[in-house]
Formats: C-alpha cells, structure tokens, sequence
C-alpha cells in the first residue's frame, strides 16, 4: 500500500487510512481543514540524531550539524533543533529574525546570502550572530565599516565556488564556476580575500565554505568538493601559513519523492568524505578543521505530507482526466518551477487498487499549476483526501499568496498527539498591507 522507501511514521490503518505520527488524517482533516502541511516530529529528530551520531564517529566532537532553515523555518522547528543542540543557517534577516525571536542561542547561527543588506548585517552582528558566510567584497567591506562601529570581532568563513558540477535540477546548482555565489579559487579570487581578512583587526578568519547544490543523489560531488577545499585549506597553509579552523561542506543530501527512487546514501557519502579529508590532512600534515554540514531537505523533506480535498473530477474523454484539488502551486511550487515528482495517494482509500490515470491540478489560475502529472491512483471522487509525501521542505517555506490564496496551517504530529504550529492565513490576514 504504501510502497515508499522512506515511509517512516507513515502506516495505514484498518480503516484504510492514512496514519502519520499515529494519527489519524481523517481526523486531522476534521480538526484543522485541508490544505493542510503535517509534520512528523519523530522523523524530523531521527533525521537530526542521524546527522549528529554519524558525523560523531567520524570526527569526535569536531564537527557542527547545521540544520539549513529556508527548508522549513517556524518557531516550532527552531525550537526542535535547539533541543538537538545543532546551529542553524540562516539567508536573510527574515530568517535571523525568526530565528532569534525563537530564542535560539545567536553564537550558533550561520548567517549566508549572496546579498546580504547592510541592514540584514547590522542586524547579525549587534545580536552577536556566531558566523558570517562572506559572500562578496562589498559584503566584506560593509562588514568592515559594521564590526568597526560595533566594536566586535567578526568570525567569518569564506564562501568559495569549488568548481563542481553536481548533477542535479540547474536551478539549484550552486558549486559550478558559473554561479552567484561566493569566491572563485581561480584567479586567486578567494585566495585575496582571505589576504584582506587577515589583515583587519575585527574579522577573526575561521575557515571556509561551499555549498555545491540540493537534491543531490550521488556521493561522487561532495567528495571532489572536499578534495577541492582541503587542497586549498593546505596551500593556504604551506604557502602563508594561514590556518583554517572550520570546513562547512554545505547542504544537498538528496531525499527520495517516488518509490522507485533510491535516497543518497547518507553514512557512505559521509564517510567516503571523510576519507578524503583525512587523505589531504596527511598530504599536508596539516590539523582536521572543524567539519560542519548544512542539510536541510533531508531533514525535514520525508516528515511533511500535505493533505488535499478534491473539488472536482473532469473527465476529458479520450485525453485526461483532471482531478482538483484545494491548493496548488501555492502551497507547492515545486512542480511548476522543477518539475519535480511527487507521490500521491488517495488517503482514507489506501486499500483500493491504484488502476486509475489522472493529473492532480491545483486551484490556481494557471494551466500549469499542477501537483502531478498523469499519475495513477484510485478511483478519485468528489470529496476525497489525496495526500502527497514528502513535502516537509521547500513547500511551505516556497509558499505563496498568488490567486489570493491564503497559506495552508501547518500541523505538527508525535506519537498519536497533534498540534498546530502555523495557524492558517485568514482572508482578513490578506489585506493587512493593503493601504
Ligand atoms: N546550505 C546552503 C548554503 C544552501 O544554499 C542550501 C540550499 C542548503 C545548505 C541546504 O540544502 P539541502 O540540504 O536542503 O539540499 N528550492 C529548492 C532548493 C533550493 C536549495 C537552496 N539552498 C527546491 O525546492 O528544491
């Protein structure tokens, strides 16, 4: 029935319905209404422990896991990974501010972005936010000009573009020369800037990072990315005795969205990073910076379903049949803008033999807003739940309000117990810009 790979916390009742943190999504239904995003706490901690307990036995305690935010940012997740002890990144002074008026200690927040404001960095730096990714030269001057102003000692980790292609959707490749982000070692681009860092009194120089893309489904890429930093960080070494304390490898741990699709395999990929880590801190008798890695996707990704009712069913004969459902790209613009696959069940018919094909559309006035293309399923009518796995990042973080659509609420589940921790917009709460 449930023919997933990565169902964990998913089951199916005698009912034949959907079960998520032993709860009922009939019941979830009655209670908060659909749209609905459901998260699963237990996934979301398993997902974290993974990360701490494996990067453990590699590094001892020299390592951060370091949960990446805009896959999914609310209070209730700060407050999750705050009790896994983990730091958090963060991209815009949106993010820091959610994150800092979720108490989150400041000292383990990583602050990236390829444009941060003068105001986004002044924010960061008078609430004392530990690390500052350094994207570009103008960042690091207003930084300069901030930390001077301040009086505070800035620590920085240096942005740099390894060079690498990881296969993956175009759209979310971020380690290739061609890219915004960050320093390029050719040209000695990152190599001068770390020269410029090392001389101002208020930047502390901790180390560097790259983030190579997201979804990514082979180990191969991160392993040449660290081949590619640990060549540099032992040059920096040999050549101008710099020492780098920090090595942030980023995010982009691939998850699995079909049940024909395999996940990365985390422990291996890890691990065969690490063996070329140690490799170069051999080849330059140089000391293990701190690893840290920034997964978002896989640790929220398999947590979140999002649940549906149909509106509608339009059968085009001979050509398709459109089944509607109450939300859309707005609430999932993951299909219009990657194409990206999704799993979709019919939720309180898990029972019934998927021997149907139809496209699952949104309510969004756009041919395009769909949630699957021609899909099978069970016979689907009027009134249905669908459920679709596997939406617990870059849905409602990437949410919009097109169409005037209010965002969907966001229930967090554990152990048959349910709770709202995003309440859902109001039609009132849409107009409260509006002059
Ligand atoms: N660190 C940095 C610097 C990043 O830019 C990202 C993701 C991550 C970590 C986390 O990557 P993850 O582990 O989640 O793959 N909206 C796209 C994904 C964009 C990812 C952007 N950066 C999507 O829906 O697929």
């Amino acid at each position: 029935m449930l023919e997933m790979e990565n169902t964990e916390g998913l089951s199916v009742n005698d009912d034949g319905h959907l079960v998520i943190g032993g709860c009922d999504v009939a019941d979830l239904v009655k209670i908060y209404g659909t749209p609905l995003y459901v998260m699963d706490e237990e996934v979301i901690i398993s997902m974290c422990r993974f990360y701490i307990n494996t990067m453990k036995k590699l590094y001892g305690d020299n390592f951060n896991v370091i949960y990446a935010s805009k896959a999914f940012l609310c209070k209730e997740i700060v407050r999750i990974i705050k009790n896994e002890k983990m730091c958090i990144d963060v991209v815009s002074g949106g993010e820091l501010y959610t994150v800092l008026k979720s108490d989150f200690p400041a000292e383990k927040i990583y602050f990236h972005g390829n444009n941060k404001s003068f105001a986004e960095l002044e924010l960061a730096v008078k609430n004392n936010v530990g690390t500052i990714v350094v994207d570009n030269e103008d960042e690091l001057r207003n930084l300069s000009e901030i930390a001077q102003k301040f009086n505070k000692i800035i620590k920085i980790l240096v942005r740099v573009r390894p060079g690498v292609d990881a296969h993956t959707h175009s759209f979310i490749k971020t380690g290739q020369i061609d890219s915004k982000f960050g320093f390029s070692l050719e040209n000695d681009e990152a190599l001068n800037i770390v020269l410029k860092i090392i001389k101002e009194k208020n930047f502390q120089l901790n180390g560097f990072h790259c983030h190579i893309g997201s979804q990514i489904l082979d180990s191969a890429p991160f392993v040449k990315a660290a081949e590619i930093m640990m060549n540099f960080i032992g040059c920096l070494k040999k050549d101008f005795n710099i020492n780098t304390y920090e090595l942030n490898l980023g995010g982009g741990f691939g998850i699995s969205y079909l049940p024909d699709e395999k996940h990365l395999d985390y422990t291996e990929c890890l691990k065969n990073v690490q063996k070329t880590i140690l490799e170069q801190i051999d080849k330059f008798n140089i000391n293990c910076p701190k690893i840290s890695i920034e997964p978002g996707r896989s640790i929220v990704g398999q947590a979140g379903i999002t649940l549906y009712k149909v509106g509608n069913v339009k059968e085009i004969k001979g050509v398709r049949t459109y089944v509607s459902v109450d939300g859309g790209m707005t609430d999932n613009p993951r299909y219009i803008i990657y194409g990206s696959a999704y799993y979709v069940v019919n939720a309180l018919k898990m029972k019934e033999k998927r021997n149907c094909i139809v496209t699952i559309a949104g309510k969004c006035c756009e041919s395009g807003d769909l949630i699957q293309k021609d899909v099978k399923m069970c016979k689907t009518e009027v009134g249905d739940i669908l459920a679709v796995l596997c939406t617990g990042a870059y849905n409602y973080s990437m949410a919009s309000n097109y169409n005037k659509i209010p965002k969907a609420a966001v229930v967090m589940v554990k152990n048959g117990k349910h709770r709202l921790i995003v309440k859902r917009q109001t039609l009132y709460d849409l107009l409260q810009y509006d002059i």
